[in-house]
């Protein structure tokens, strides 16, 4: 079970309190921190779920979230920056959430471009950023306990869990507190430390000096990944020589196992 009082602790050391919201079950985290949002919920309120019945990935994909086994955490904030200046912020999150689950058990997951956390080649979770009511919703998920048997079939083959890549089970509260952390030193450094968070990604970043396949549109567009720009948008060179930009949408990339 999440174990509210080393969390809350943990909330109050850094920041004076907030709202934690510790949740048995929930549709989404996401959901539950937007519906927050409209009823005026403050900056650095979380929300946290022992379960998901609809976790949501980027492109309305389901994150599956059985009871007890991962961490489905949501942080609202209220950055003082309009969201066409948050562009960078879900890169800034996967960075913050490699560091916590370093933290946490030692192992240092790598992204997948741009919201994926990959340990030993395969997904161990993700980030979905939205924005609503004025919040900035930010939700992270990682697998932390589960066993083959407990991805569904399609995804079994291809995610992975802190369990399966280091074989110890480590306590989701650690991880929450150490995420928490995270989150908040990121919230106070969304544009000062923007450059910083962004090299840190581009080092991280499994995409960045590799082949890959751009899905567009229905068409599967080979190209080689160059570099990221100020945003974090990637920066590709095609098969004929002429260079682009993108800043949104699927990127496969070509790892030693295959295409990820
Ligand atoms: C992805 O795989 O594209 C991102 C997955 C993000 C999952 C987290 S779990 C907590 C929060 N609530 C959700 O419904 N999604 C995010």
């Amino acid at each position: 079970m999440l174990n509210y009082t080393p969390i809350h602790a943990a909330m109050t050391a850094l920041f004076g309190g907030g709202a934690l919201h510790l949740l048995d079950c929930v549709d989404s985290t996401n959901h539950y921190a937007k519906h927050l949002a409209r009823q005026g919920s403050p900056h650095g309120t979380v929300v946290l779920a022992e379960e998901q019945t609809m976790g949501r990935g980027r492109a309305g994909r389901h994150f599956s979230s059985p009871k007890g086994l991962g961490l489905y955490a949501t942080f609202l904030l209220r950055p003082s920056l309009p969201p066409e200046e948050l562009l960078h912020v879900t890169a800034m999150a996967a960075v913050a959430a490699c560091r916590a689950v370093e933290r946490t058990c030692g192992a240092a997951p790598r992204i997948k471009w741009t919201n994926d956390l990959i340990l030993g080649g395969k997904k161990l979770g993700g980030v979905l950023t939205e924005f609503s009511s004025g919040a900035l919703i930010l939700g992270i998920g990682v697998n932390v306990h589960h066993q083959v048997e407990n991805f569904p079939s399609d995804v079994a083959p291809i995610a992975t869990s802190l369990f399966l890549e280091t074989g110890c089970h480590f306590s989701r509260s650690t991880l929450a507190c150490h995420l928490i952390h995270e989150i908040f030193q990121l919230s106070d450094g969304l544009l000062s430390q923007k450059e910083d968070y962004l090299r840190r990604y581009e080092s991280l970043c499994l995409t960045v000096g590799q082949d890959i396949i751009i899905h567009y549109r229905g068409e599967a567009i080979p190209a080689h990944c160059t570099g990221l720009d100020g945003n974090g948008s990637l920066l590709v060179q095609y098969a004929d020589g002429s260079v682009g930009i993108v800043c949104a949408g699927d990127v496969s990339v070509r790892t030693p196992g295959g295409y990820l």
